[in-house]
């Protein structure tokens, strides 16, 4: 009998997906609630065929140089900012990640965010625990509607549109800038440029993936075009946002609020002084923590392993060229 490939999952993920890879692979997990340190990442991936990563795993050129049988890296995320695709193209190792299964659950959490942040919830919900609920206030708490406000979406790709369609449902007007144009044609959203989806947008949700060029995307110049009774929602990566100009921007009234499931670094540092801010929600990186979805990635992530084990193509690559495509 052939010996089962050897593999690493680099912390415990939903059983199913874990059962999935025990059926066909040796497997050692880091049990851990924080990622393994970079020389257990090191020890632990020289031996092996396989990798599950996630997010917050840096897998790089020196991590792929110690682990010379390493045919398959999967991502358990849509994401892989984390990953060095071009090294592992080059070493002809393919990179596995998870798109369309958390789309909706990550637009439902978006939107949880843009309706938080809009009418104060988490403010609120402080306000009552603190005792501080004495009558009925005629100017308690006030917040922002919703309903007819414009919808300005930056990245309108799988989950930007998803986000789009729940905005049609509060009558939202929905401007975007980037991503597919047929899709905005049948959502009825409107194609601006950058600076007009800053100018014109009562919500801003970000929804692209992190790059170069998307690095501090939403700088200071950005905000300050922003109107000043906007809220900034980031679903996407916390380093699409400077986070020091978002701070000035609260903090000066340049914009009204931010609500952000990403911040940069993860997680946020305590002393971080976004935290001592009544308008700024966060969240920490859950958008598409559903059972079901998580269930479903953990899934995903497991089939993209076996396939690169087996030599097949990934069903969901995220480097093709690594196929010469
Ligand atoms: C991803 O998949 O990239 C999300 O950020 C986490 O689910």
């Amino acid at each position: 009998m052939l010996a089962k490939p050897k593999v690493f999952v680099t912390r415990v993920i939903p059983e199913a997906g874990l059962e999935r890879i025990r059926q066909a692979c040796e497997v050692r997990v880091w049990e851990d609630e924080l990622p393994p340190p970079r020389d257990v990442l090191r020890r632990e991936v020289a031996g092996v065929e396989g990798v599950l990563s996630l997010l917050s795993d840096q897998i790089d050129a020196e991590i792929m140089d110690v682990a010379p049988n390493l045919k398959v890296i999967s991502n358990m995320a849509v994401g892989f900012d984390n990953i060095d695709t071009q090294a592992a193209t080059q070493r002809g190792i393919p990179v596995g990640h998870t798109p369309g299964a958390l789309t909706e659950t990550t637009a439902d959490f978006a939107f949880a965010l843009l309706m938080a942040a809009a009418r104060r919830i988490s403010e609120a919900e402080r306000y009552v625990r603190a005792g501080q609920w004495k009558t009925w206030g005629p100017m308690l708490l006030m917040g922002q509607d919703i309903y007819g406000a414009t919808l300005g979406i930056i990245g309108l790709g799988r989950i930007g549109q998803a986000v789009a369609r729940r905005a049609r449902g509060f009558d939202m007007r929905v401007i975007y800038n980037g991503g597919s144009d047929k899709a905005a044609r049948e959502l009825g959203a409107e194609a601006r440029s950058f600076e007009e989806v800053l100018a014109e947008s009562d919500f801003l949700s970000l929804h692209t993936p992190l790059k170069p060029e998307t690095r501090h995307l939403i700088d200071a110049e950005a905000l300050r075009k922003m109107k000043p009774t906007s809220v900034l929602i980031n679903t996407a990566r916390g380093p699409v946002v400077d986070q020091r100009a978002l701070y000035e921007a609260l903090a000066s009234g340049t914009i009204a609020y931010a609500a952000l499931d990403v911040t940069d670094p993860e997680p946020i540092p305590l002393d971080d002084p976004l935290l001592t801010l009544d308008n700024c929600l966060i969240a920490p990186h859950i958008a598409s923590s559903s059972v079901r979805t998580r269930t479903q990635i953990a899934l995903m992530a497991a089939e993209n392993l076996l396939a690169g084990l087996e030599g097949r193509r990934l069903p969901h690559c995220a480097n093709p060229l690594v196929y010469n495509e």
